[in-house]
């Protein structure tokens, strides 16, 4: 057995969101969110799934806390229900949100386990949406008083910060495609939506320098391996379109203050509006980049591909067969991603906020389930990140998404990503086989082969 080594001090995490985990939808002061709006609308979610009451973490949350020492996670990222602490999204603030979060810090800090806290995954204030949303410029101003009041709060004690998650998803899937919330189908409003975000982020990190916070703060891609799917010029291009439009969309104006002009060629009339001095605002530095990983797809050029003429489909990789999303896997694309991010964007500090796999899962009779397909994916996939370590790639930690079982946006309960399952009739947690797994590989520092 051989054991393959990470940096001292790598950090061992796992990740939620408040959504997919907290329930609680309307207890003690919370408002109203995109997400519970868009989740009572019928057809939406799978089954006519909801996140109201999820896996309860809102009332479990000191035993959630105990499994994460249990396991031995050095950091746990999580994020914040906005309408917890602003249920209105912006004026007046709701205390026993603030607490609540409060509480969990502590909790956390008192377990040895560092606080990593995402301002925004995905769940904006339904009052807010009903002034545009991301759309309406000043959404820079919301989120800008939500972060302050959170800083202030919190800002003493948590390590690192996420501005947002994955504003590629907030935007193509809720203001393009509206498959998730708010549900609206613009494109648009789905790239104004990114510049908006990204502008957002650049104040949020403004003020968080104003106030001399201890932490690092950075922002969180969602970023797939896209390969041409032929030789073709046709497809070489379609991939680069494809590319631009995931991920040189948002890492150009942040590491570098502008747009990729070719895709914004193909935009025409969906271009956003952009005012004088937002690119210098977008392009500050930051702490860190979050990169959540997943899979890869083929990407080849189809004259019914929507806007940029592209269609995509997963790519596993020999032996790999898909996740119960569907996803392809190919560990060596993860290396791909991270080799791109040091070779063509100054190789930041990085976290792999998220990587995980949903698989059926079967429990046996005591509840156990003996999830090895999950345990060889990790696997695999740290071992890509090792090799991505040891060419140079500055990635200081990674976040298994996710801890617990929990509620997959428009697919619902259905998809178990989870270290933990959840018996969602009990709210019973029973560690996994990769639970144990994982615990073994943070107590080594270590992933043997
Ligand atoms: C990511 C999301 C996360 C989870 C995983 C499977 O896009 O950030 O909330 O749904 O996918």
């Amino acid at each position: 057995m051989i054991l393959q080594k990470f940096p001292t001090g790598f950090l061992w995490g796992a990740a939620t969101a408040a959504y997919q985990i907290e329930g609680a939808w309307n207890e003690d002061g919370k408002g109203e969110s995109i997400w519970d709006r868009f989740t009572h609308r019928p057809h939406t979610i799978l089954n006519g799934d909801r996140g109201d009451i999820a896996c309860n973490h809102y009332h479990l949350m000191p035993e959630d806390v105990s499994l994460m020492a249990q396991l031995g996670l050095s950091s746990y990222r999580f994020s914040l229900a906005w309408t917890r602490i602003l249920p209105a999204g912006k004026g007046q603030i709701n205390q026993q949100g603030l607490d609540f979060y409060d509480r969990l810090v502590d909790k956390l800090l008192k377990a040895n386990i560092l606080p990593h806290v995402t301002l925004n995954h995905w769940d904006l204030p339904q009052a807010l949406q009903e002034e545009g949303g991301w759309v309406n410029r000043d959404s820079i101003n919301w989120f800008a008083e939500y972060a302050q009041i959170v800083f202030e709060r919190l800002g003493d004690r948590v390590s690192f910060w996420s501005t947002h998650n994955e504003p590629w998803v907030i935007a193509f899937l809720g203001y393009a495609h509206g498959i998730f919330a708010p549900g609206i189908a613009n494109f648009s409003q789905a790239y104004q939506t990114i510049h908006h975000l990204l502008l957002s982020h650049g104040k949020a990190v403004q003020i968080f320098r104003q106030g001399n916070y201890p932490g690092e703060i950075g922002i969180v891609l969602n970023l797939e391996n896209y390969q041409p799917k032929t030789k073709t010029e046709v497809d070489r291009q379609a991939c680069q379109r494809a590319y631009d439009n995931l991920a040189g969309l948002l890492l150009q104006p942040l590491f570098q203050g502008d747009y990729p002009q070719q895709l914004f060629q193909w935009l025409g009339q969906h271009q956003p509006v952009i005012a004088s001095g937002d690119l210098a605002l977008i392009n500050q530095p930051i702490d860190f980049l979050g990169v959540n990983y997943y899979s890869t797809s083929a990407v080849s050029f189809h004259h019914h591909g929507g806007l940029l003429k592209t269609t995509s489909q997963p790519v596993s990789a020999p032996g790999w067969g898909k996740t119960s999303m569907g996803w392809g896997i190919n560990p060596a694309g993860l290396k791909t991603v991270l080799l791109d991010l040091k070779d063509n964007y100054g190789n930041p500090k990085m976290y792999l906020t998220e990587n995980g796999c949903a698989f059926p899962d079967f429990p046996d009779s005591r509840g156990f389930v003996a999830d090895w397909e999950r345990i060889n994916f990790l696997r695999a996939h740290l071992l890509a990140a090792h090799q991505a370590i040891a060419t140079g790639v500055k990635l200081q930690g990674y976040y298994v998404w996710s801890l617990l079982d929990n509620f997959e946006w428009a697919s619902g309960y259905q998809p178990k990503f989870g270290l933990v399952r959840v018996d969602y009739s009990t709210q019973q947690r029973i560690p996994k086989q990769s639970a144990y797994w994982y615990r073994e590989v943070i107590s080594q520092n270590a992933v043997a082969i």
